[in-house]
């Protein structure tokens, strides 16, 4: 068994560097590849891997966009199987995506347009009630989520994204970055030429609840302030059943690997999922506590087991490692059009 882990950007390092510890850990032999390399299909190809753990970044399109085409030769004609999986890691970061696959497999979330014309969605908002949700298509803590709270700020919005007379002309909505106390605009990430538009949903608290594997965990994300995301607040709670039967429908029906599905629950007890992440940050070696007390659940006999322990190291990357070399082993890629070339 050997694995292959794929390096990108500078940024990505500690997220490369937690797979290789993993890798360790478990005892699996590794070779680090750059996808960003010139002649990185010569580099894969002949790396000799059975299989390539991907950490994806996707924050800035154009980035997120190389690796939807590079992992899609990768696993289609060089035939070498990646996880997470091509289709989830699609969905990644891709707020747009996450709307039309839950609308298309009926799955409860709030009603979202995206529109690219300016026409489209100066027509849209005549008629909508506010506030609404103004979303960038990829984003993480809040920063490209905005309440929009009047029919004048939902229209400049409109106009910054479109342009003013023309879309070629459009410079886009660019939102402030910060470096320390220097605030500066991130023109590298405008966002051009689509708009998300969401209804408001006024929740109590966001839940995530995650799947590698057989290990189910969940916990609440509390607000401050109008968001969950970011608030850095953790209700450690147990999770409700019939999230972790979602969630696990959810990776069934998508053939998905990894996955923390991130739900509103509204004051009225209604549940919308937000967002379907099959990387996310998992900075504490735990992502549910019941009692106090750390640990997971296994769906065992039809049920959901609560094991004692701290099961997300690495990022969660023990759990992901472990389940990608399960499934080389069980034959899981063969049959499937991953399946290596003799
Ligand atoms: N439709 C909505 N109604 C009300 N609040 C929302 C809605 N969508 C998102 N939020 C709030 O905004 C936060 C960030 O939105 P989200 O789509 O999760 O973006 P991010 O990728 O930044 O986490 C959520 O945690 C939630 O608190
Ligand atoms: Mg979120």
């Amino acid at each position: 068994m050997k694995l292959g882990i794929l390096r990108s950007f500078t940024k990505d390092d500690k997220y490369t560097k937690s797979y290789e510890e993993a890798c360790e850990e478990l005892g699996f032999e590794y070779i680090v590849l750059n996808i960003l390399s010139d002649n990185w299909i010569e580099e894969i190809r002949n790396a000799g891997v059975d299989g390539i753990l991907v950490r994806v970044i996707g924050n800035i399109p154009e980035q997120k966009q190389m690796f939807d085409e590079r992992l899609r030769i990768i696993c289609k004609d060089l035939k070498i199987p990646i996880y997470p999986s091509l289709d989830e890691l699609y969905l990644y970061e891709n707020k747009r995506m996450y709307s039309y696959w839950l609308t298309a497999h009926h799955y409860p979330h709030a009603p979202t347009h995206v529109f690219y014309t300016k026409k489209d969605a100066l027509d849209y908002l005549r008629g909508a009630e506010f506030p609404l949700v103004f979303k960038t298509n990829s984003g993480a803590s809040s920063s490209g989520v905005e309440i929009v709270r009047n029919k004048f700020w939902a229209r400049l919005n409109v106009h910054q994204i479109f342009g003013m007379f023309d879309p070629r002309l459009s410079l886009g909505k660019v939102k402030l970055g910060r470096i320390g106390a220097l605030r500066f605009p991130k023109f590298g990430m405008a966002q051009k030429h689509y708009v998300i538009i969401q209804d408001f949903i006024p929740i109590k608290w966001e839940w995530r609840i995650i799947k590698i594997g057989n290990t189910y965990s969940g916990h609440q994300k509390l607000l401050k302030g109008n968001f969950a995301s970011g608030s850095d607040r953790v209700g450690w709670v147990d999770p409700p059943k019939t999230l972790l039967h979602l969630v696990k429908e959810i990776c069934e029906v998508g053939q998905f690997d990894s996955l923390a599905m991130d739900v509103l629950e509204s004051l009225d007890g209604k549940f919308y999922i937000n967002e379907l992440q099959s990387l996310f940050g998992s900075y504490l070696p735990f992502q549910m506590k019941i009692n106090d007390v750390p640990g997971r659940y296994q769906f065992v006999d039809n049920d959901f087991i609560f094991q004692e322990g701290i099961f997300h190291g690495k990022g969660s990357n023990l759990l992901r490692v472990e389940d990608f070399v399960n499934k080389i082993r069980n034959g899981y890629y063969e049959g499937k059009r991953q399946l290596k070339k003799e």
